[in-house]
């Protein structure tokens, strides 16, 4: 299975930005936009951030709402304000260079178990598995046939790899993920390892492995009318300036001037927004 996933990718994967790099904080920064956001969204941004922050001392030495401002338009800004975090860290504990470790990255504000994998893997090239959505699908269908529990989608992800090749074939299965081992309609007609695939070997059963398994996310509650819109929306208000406490409701769209202040002081609580001597909202 190995072989026939590395040359089909070798022949069709995509050609990624991000794949050109194996410095650790750029590696990072995709990985961190990657994690909600489309490729396609992804691309100018992740090369415009780089230009402004190109390494950890440079994000550190910014303010929070800085990092927040060149953040704009990939949502989810609390990844922003923890990989200002972060970048502080990494200059106050390992030099302003992204260990090469994993305790050592788990360690740090906004890196979870994927992204630190993902770090050792794309810029250090360990000989490690990544669990994420993608990748999860590929493990419960091919990998196992069946769903898998966390712990178990690491061992099995960990035992495919072959030994010399964690880059590449991260990289394949994650071509695999996004091209033809897809969501709802796997296009098992084209897979390139169809002919090793644990659940087409004993004709696709349903349920699809894919349900309840380890690393597929759960599709996201509706966003319009939703806190997290009002919240972007004041964020976004805030990249442009302060914001007095009585236009909030205005700001973020809603009627209810309550509902506003509550989701606002969420925002305060996260850390990403403060309030001024003068009483307006403000990004840190
Ligand atoms: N999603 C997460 N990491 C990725 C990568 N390196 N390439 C493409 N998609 C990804």
């Amino acid at each position: 299975m190995q072989q026939a996933l590395l040359s089909w990718a070798a022949d069709h994967g995509r050609d990624l930005p991000w794949r050109r790099t194996r410095d650790p904080w750029e590696v990072l920064v995709s990985e961190l936009m990657l994690q909600q956001t489309q490729v396609p969204r992804v691309v100018p941004r992740w090369e415009a951030f780089l230009e402004r922050f190109p390494d950890p001392a440079a994000c550190a030495a910014a303010s929070a709402g800085d990092v927040v401002r060149a953040w704009e338009g990939l949502g989810y800004n609390r990844r922003a304000l923890n990989l200002h975090r972060c970048a502080v860290l990494v200059v106050e504990r390992h030099g302003g260079h992204l260990p090469d470790d994993l305790d050592a990255l788990l360690a740090l504000p906004g890196i979870g178990p994927y992204t630190a994998r993902a770090v050792l893997v794309f810029a250090y090239e360990h000989d490690i598995g990544l669990v994420d959505t993608n990748a999860g699908r590929f493990l419960a269908r091919a990998g196992a046939g069946q769903s898998l529990a966390p712990r178990d989608a690491q061992t099995l992800a960990d035992s495919l790899v072959p030994p010399g090749d964690g880059w590449a074939w991260g990289q394949a299965v994650f071509d695999l993920g996004a091209l033809v081992c897809l969501k709802r309609t796997p296009r098992c007609v084209v897979c390139p390892i169809v002919a090793s695939c644990a659940w087409a070997s004993v004709g696709w059963p349903e349920p699809d492995p894919v349900a309840g398994s380890a690393g597929i996310s759960t599709p996201q509650s509706t966003f319009a009318g939703s806190d997290r819109q009002g919240r972007g929306r004041l964020v976004d208000a805030l990249r442009r300036g302060p914001v007095e406490v009585d236009r909030l409701a205005d700001v973020m769209g809603w009627p209810d001037a309550e509902r506003a202040e509550r989701v606002a002081a969420t925002l305060v609580v996260d850390g990403l927004a403060v309030v001024a001597d003068d009483g307006t909202l403000r990004l840190p």
